[in-house]
């Protein structure tokens, strides 16, 4: 559920009509609902308020410092997979210490930012990366918090670009050789184990994959408990899908219902990296129609929204509904692309949509609040679009939009 809803015909974010926005803040434009953001969070945590917990927001998802802010005034903890990510935490007001560092290519210099300032885990994916961090560790004269990220060979059953817990995907470590490398870690005197990490992949429409995750998880745990190595938690990842078309995705209280039913057996804390559940339809990406056309049998919207605002539908061929800001009366006649101004084909933010629209309409694309603004760029020079968060009839400027001479302030030519 969100807070983006018709009201006589006219597209609203929370209680401020889409198209005044666009007109005064210009397109494209990314626009989140405050109370959207807060009601997933609350969901989250409902889900598992029967166990020990820790939501950890998973930042990739949308990193924008307003959004992080909100999550860390709510209680959330973070997942981050960079320096960079953990700065921007640090920088809203989030807390290392209820952070987790997750990814398979950390570096010696991101792994001492992460350690110097406090992280709650570092989720190592190798035996070289539990190398590294012993020898950061030592250096430091500390003792590492660690989780080995377990891969579990079991199919999320979801995109194969987002899928990453089989075996001959690059993430995580297979069971038996992480039990090995538990044994040595629980020796060291620069590491201090502390749990057990899995992540099988993103926008699962279904809660057996997670449980599948979970049972080959568990025995794992009992298995170090036996050799005497205590973990104070699981990090199952994020994972949870949202309705972008007519996927019926659980919700979170029912996505993790088998999940609590395990843990409450377990003396063990339960961490989730939610992302996409999180912030997906709490955005949309308005755009504006520039212009319509025709080529041969084919029609189209050419609107000012880009593949380099919102890449997940030419990266994935993703399908993002989208809706024009004003009710327009539409039948089969209407079926377009809507494309953008990017010279690639495959710059579409969607492909044989029956959508009535006109010169100047504003289009929304729900959904886009994850993985939208996060992932942009400014290929073909575009600039960076603004981002604005809504609460009731108050809009916040989040992010405003990139100057033209910020594109290129980093460059220099040669005398
Ligand atoms: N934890 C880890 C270790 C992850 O790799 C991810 C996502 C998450 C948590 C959050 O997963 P979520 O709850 O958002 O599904 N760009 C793609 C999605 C990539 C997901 C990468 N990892 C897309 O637009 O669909």
């Amino acid at each position: 559920m969100d807070y983006f809803n018709f009201k006589d015909g006219n597209l609203y974010a929370e209680d401020v009509k889409v198209e005044d926005l666009a007109k005064k803040y210009g397109t494209p434009l990314y626009i989140y609902s405050k109370a959207t953001l807060e009601r997933h969070y609350r969901a989250f945590e409902h889900a598992l308020n029967r166990i020990p917990h820790l939501v950890c927001y998973s930042v990739k998802s949308n990193s924008n410092l307003a959004v992080l802010n909100l999550m860390a005034k709510l209680g959330a903890g973070f997942d981050v997979v960079s320096e960079g990510e953990l700065r921007r935490v640090i920088a809203a007001g989030g807390d290392p210490k209820k952070t987790v560092f997750s990814g398979v290519g950390k570096t010696d210099d991101e792994l001492e930012f992460a350690l110097v300032n406090g992280i709650r885990c570092i989720n190592a994916e190798s035996s070289a990366e539990v190398e590294a961090i012993k020898r950061v560790a030592k250096r430091l004269g500390l003792k590492a918090p660690v989780a080995l990220r377990i891969n579990p060979d079991v199919d999320a059953r979801t995109l194969p670009a987002i899928s990453t817990g089989l075996k001959n995907n690059k993430f995580g470590i297979a069971t038996d050789e992480a039990y090995e490398l538990y044994l040595e870690m629980n020796k060291d005197p620069n590491l201090n184990v502390q749990g057990i990490d899995c992540h099988i992949g993103s926008q699962m429409t279904s809660s057996v994959p997670i449980l599948e995750a979970a049972d080959v998880i568990i025995p794992f745990y009992e298995k170090l408990l036996k050799a005497g190595i205590k973990i104070g938690h699981i990090d199952l990842g994020g994972g949870l899908g949202v309705t972008y078309d007519n996927e019926l995705p659980p919700s979170p209280d029912d996505f993790f219902d088998g999940i609590c039913e395990r843990f409450k057996k377990l003396d063990c804390e339960l961490y989730i990296e939610p992302g996409r559940a999180m912030v997906a339809n709490a955005g949309i990406l308005a755009a504006k129609v520039i212009y319509k056309k025709r080529n041969g049998e084919k029609r189209f919207l050419v609107t000012d929204g880009a593949m380099n605002d919102l890449i997940r539908p030419a990266l994935y061929n993703a399908h993002m509904t989208i809706v024009n800001a004003k009710v327009r009366p539409q039948d089969e006649e209407n079926c377009c692309d809507v494309v953008g101004p990017i010279c690639e084909s495959d710059d579409f933010l969607g492909k044989d949509r029956i959508l009535a629209a006109e010169q100047g309409d504003i289009l929304a694309v729900r959904g886009a609040g994850a993985y939208g603004s996060s992932m942009s760029s400014n290929y073909n020079s575009r600039r960076l679009s603004c981002e604005l968060l809504v609460d009731g009839d108050k809009v916040s400027v989040i992010r405003r939009r990139q100057k033209f001479e910020e594109m290129w302030e980093l460059e220099n030519i040669p005398e």
